[in-house]
């Protein structure tokens, strides 16, 4: 069982996210205690953004380490992803590892019929965390629903929201937020 966790937040022990995402990956290692775990900081090790010189090949390092990210993302049963809305969309980090990773014949090709998966099989945790309410499915949400979009893109089908919003509507809102996604976290079977 391998278990590819992904931290985004720049808010380090302060984050809700980051808390999040530690705890959906303490649940699975409890359930597989011998999961592998693999972890990507995207805040401390960010990831170059995708160039025309990486694109085209030309950049032997780069190439490599968008080789390693798409085997590392393929490779994954499971992939646990702290996520933080920064105005309505994700972090630019983790914009870069999506574009890292959303590679045209490896983990997703087009046909005749469309665009085909090509990374099926593994199941993604979102920890989703932000300041306001947005709900499912908010016109305004380019956060939850970019991450979801992508993921099923590459052919994820099971992709799974932990969130805790309103987090920076006060102290009770917050902590209201956080015991209903530690709940949510605590029934992952
Ligand atoms: C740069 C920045 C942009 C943000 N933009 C939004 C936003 O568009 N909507 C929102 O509801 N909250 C926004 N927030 C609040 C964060 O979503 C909230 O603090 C969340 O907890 C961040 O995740 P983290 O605690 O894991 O860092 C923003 C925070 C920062 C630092």
């Amino acid at each position: 069982m391998k278990v590819l966790h992904i931290d985004s937040s720049i808010m380090g022990d302060a984050s809700v996210s980051r808390q999040l995402s530690q705890a959906i990956v303490a649940q699975l290692t409890q359930k597989y205690p011998t999961a592998q775990v693999q972890h990507l900081d995207l805040a401390t090790t960010p990831i170059p953004h995708l160039s025309a010189d990486i694109l085209m090949g030309q950049n032997e390092e780069q190439s490599a380490l968008g080789e390693q990210l798409v085997q590392q993302y393929l490779d994954a049963d499971i992939v646990v992803v702290g996520a933080a809305m920064y105005n309505f969309g994700v972090s630019s980090t983790l914009k870069a590892w999506i574009d890292r990773i959303s590679v045209a014949g490896r983990t997703f090709k087009y046909t005749e019929n469309g665009p085909v998966g090509l990374a099926g099989d593994k199941k993604v945790y979102i920890a989703s965390s932000r300041g306001g309410i947005y709900g499912e499915n908010s016109p305004v949400d380019f956060q939850e629903s970019l991450l979801k979009t992508v993921f099923t893109f590459t052919g994820v089908s099971d992709v799974e929201v932990i969130r805790a919003e309103g987090v920076n509507m006060g102290a009770e809102p917050k902590e209201q937020a956080m015991t209903n996604a530690f709940e949510a976290i605590r029934s992952i079977s």
